[in-house]
Parts: structure tokens; sequence; C-alpha cells
């Protein structure tokens, strides 16, 4: 049977660097606020010329050159976004563009900061079907220009970036590549998470709304369980695992969730302290990260979880 190997890893960041201090001139909050509730110390916000397709065509062209493979050897490019800088045409055909590819297809993904996991798992079905070999899989987000910036509640929480993984079939026998991934909604809870102001709707404010407290109290459940569900699909146990990398939206929602899977902070991959929530874009960065840095190593068996607007949830058990 076919598996999908993940062969690539790129990521992007801006290069504005805010701090919370930065923040806190503006608005009634503070570092320590902050620090202590979310764990962020800073994030990247996008400049005039970047956009989603452009940070996420970036992080493509680094995952392709980690895999040593060319925008030629692509069959498929899957964008998982929630801030797409068009309604239409897809992110995912602008960075087929931005790559200089005329062959395959692509499209977005929509399901807020789970949407890398959605995206991972569509493009995974593609390639075990056979219809694909190689694929991006892609996490873009500029949730910088759907803050309310007035509203402290959630715009210190945001910071915007890029990440991505390349994708590739392989047929030989052995145990790596994604085992198995694992995806729900509940469309009941869509209101504690949404962004007003579809297209042709100019008196709405374009802006994300959230209930924190609300999310907050279905996240570390509604993640252990999906880890739950992939370790269980596989036979595994909590002791198999080598990596969490988690959607990185709050520290206090990783600790929790690492806490039940009994995993030491050294296991658990967190950029969330400097790069904030970046949407779908964060676990495709966190990801990127700890191979660049050596932590995350061929054969280790990582896994992945995400939870946000929706509500979406899902989580994928991955052998590097
Ligand atoms: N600075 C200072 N004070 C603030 C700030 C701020 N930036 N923001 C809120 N406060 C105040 C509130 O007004 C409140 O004051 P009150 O008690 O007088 O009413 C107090 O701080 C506590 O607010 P809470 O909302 O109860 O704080 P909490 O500890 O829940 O932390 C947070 C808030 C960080 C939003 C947390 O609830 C959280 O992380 N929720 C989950 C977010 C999440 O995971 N989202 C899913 C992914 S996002 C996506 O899919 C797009």
């Amino acid at each position: 049977a076919k598996r999908s190997l993940l062969v690539g890893f790129g990521g992007f960041l801006p290069d504005r660097v805010v701090s919370n201090a930065e923040l806190a001139e503006r608005l009634e909050t503070s570092d320590e606020w902050i620090k202590t509730r979310t764990g962020i110390t800073r994030r990247h916000l996008v400049g005039p010329n970047d956009t989603a397709a452009s940070m996420g065509a970036e992080a493509a062209r680094r995952a392709l050159d980690y895999a040593g493979l060319t925008a030629d050897d692509i069959d498929a490019v899957f964008v998982a976004t929630a801030t797409p800088d068009q309604a239409f045409p897809a992110t995912a055909v602008r960075v087929q563009a931005a790559l200089g590819m005329k062959q395959g297809f692509g499209f977005d993904i929509t399901a807020a900061c789970s949407g890398f996991i959605f995206a991972l798992s569509t493009a995974d079905a593609f390639i075990r079907s056979g219809q694909i070999r190689n694929a991006l899989v892609i996490g873009s987000e500029v949730y910088s220009r759907i803050m309310d910036w007035e509203d402290r509640t959630t715009c210190v929480l945001f910071g915007d970036g890029a990440g991505a993984v390349v994708l590739s079939a392989s047929d030989e026998p052995g145990d790596r590549g994604i085992l198995s991934t694992h995806l729900h909604s509940d469309g009941t809870a869509g209101d504690l998470l949404y962004v007003d102001g579809a297209v042709g709707q100019p008196d709405k404010s374009g802006h994300l709304k959230m209930s924190g407290r609300d999310v907050f109290r279905h996240a570390v459940g509604k993640l252990s369980s999906s880890v739950d569900e992939a370790l269980e699909a596989e036979g595994l146990s909590y002791a198999d695992v080598d990596w969490l990398v988690p959607h990185q939206a709050n520290i206090r929602i990783i600790e929790g969730v690492a806490k039940k899977l009994n995993l030491p902070a050294e296991r658990v991959v967190v950029t969330v302290d400097r790069h904030a929530n970046t949407s779908a874009a964060s676990v495709p960065l966190a990801l990127d990260e700890a191979v660049r840095d050596g932590r995350i190593q061929k054969g280790d068996l990582v896994l992945m979880e995400a939870l946000g607007g929706g509500l979406t949830w899902g989580s994928a058990l991955v052998r590097l």
C-alpha cells in the first residue's frame, strides 16, 4: 500500500517583530498579562508586500529545497488558510503561479487553526489513492488583517507566517510516513470563534471574534481525545510518542495536552512564545523549526494536533 512520506519542510516569518511591550504602548494590556495567560512574548506581522500567497510560496520553496525537488515535481498544492488574499482564485492557485507551475492542481482548505491537519489529511488521501505522487501542503495566514486592533482580548494573541511540507508517495515496505489522521468538526459551537464579513457584506466588520474562555474549555478535552484516537488506531501508547507538535494557541493548552500524554516539556515543540498563534501555519512552522535544528530526527514518531474555529479539531500521527 502507498504511504505519504514527509520529505521537505519550510517556514517563512515576515520581518517585522512586535513585542508585547510595543502593543502595551497603544492598548490597555501588559507584557506580564500576555505572558502569563498565553506564553506569548512577541509575534511577526506582515509588511505591505507580504500576502498569504507570497508567504506560502516562500515556505514552499524552502520545503522543496529541503526535499531536493523542484516545483516541476509537484502534482498538487493544498493551502490551509482562513485569510486568503482574495475570495478567488484560491491561494493555492496563486502559489502555483508564484512557483511557476502550470501542471497539477491546487485548492484551499478552510478549517481555521486546524487547517494544516485537515490539509495534510486531504493530501494523504490523494496520495494513498494513487491520484498524485508529490504534494505541497501549506499553511499560510495573515491574521493581522482580520484583527480588531482595538480589541485587547484578541489582537495580542495572533501573528502572521507560513509553513509548508512536501509529501511524497512511497511504495516501500516499512513504518515511515503518515500513519493516520483524525478530523472532527462541530458547527453547533461555530459562534465561539468566527470572522464575519463574507464577500458582498460591507456592513460586517470582517474582524475575528472569540469567546476565549469557552474555546479554552473545549480545547484540552477535544485535543486529548483526538490524540488518544490516533494512538489507539495504530496500537501505540503515550510512551511511543517522541515529539508532540501541537497547534500553538496558548502555552497553557499545550501544557495541558502534554500532561495528559505524560510527555516531558523537552518532547514538546513550542513556538507560541515567539510566533504567537499563526493559525494554520503554526504546526508546519513548528515542525520546520524542530526538524532543521535537529531535535526531530528521521524515524521519530511525531504527533500533531490542532483545534480552531468551527469548531474544528484533529490529529495526525507521523513516523518521520
Ligand atoms: N490584557 C490585559 N487584560 C486582558 C487582556 C489583555 N490583552 N485580554 C483580556 N483581559 C482581561 C479580561 O478583560 C478579563 O478581565 P475581567 O476578569 O475583568 O473580565 C481578564 O483579563 C481575564 O480574561 P479571560 O478571558 O478570562 O482570560 P483567560 O485566562 O481565559 O485567557 C485567552 C484568555 C488567552 C484568550 C484564553 O482564554 C485562550 O487562550 N483561549 C483559547 C484560545 C484558542 O485556543 N483559540 C483557538 C485557536 S484560534 C483559531 O482557530 C483562529
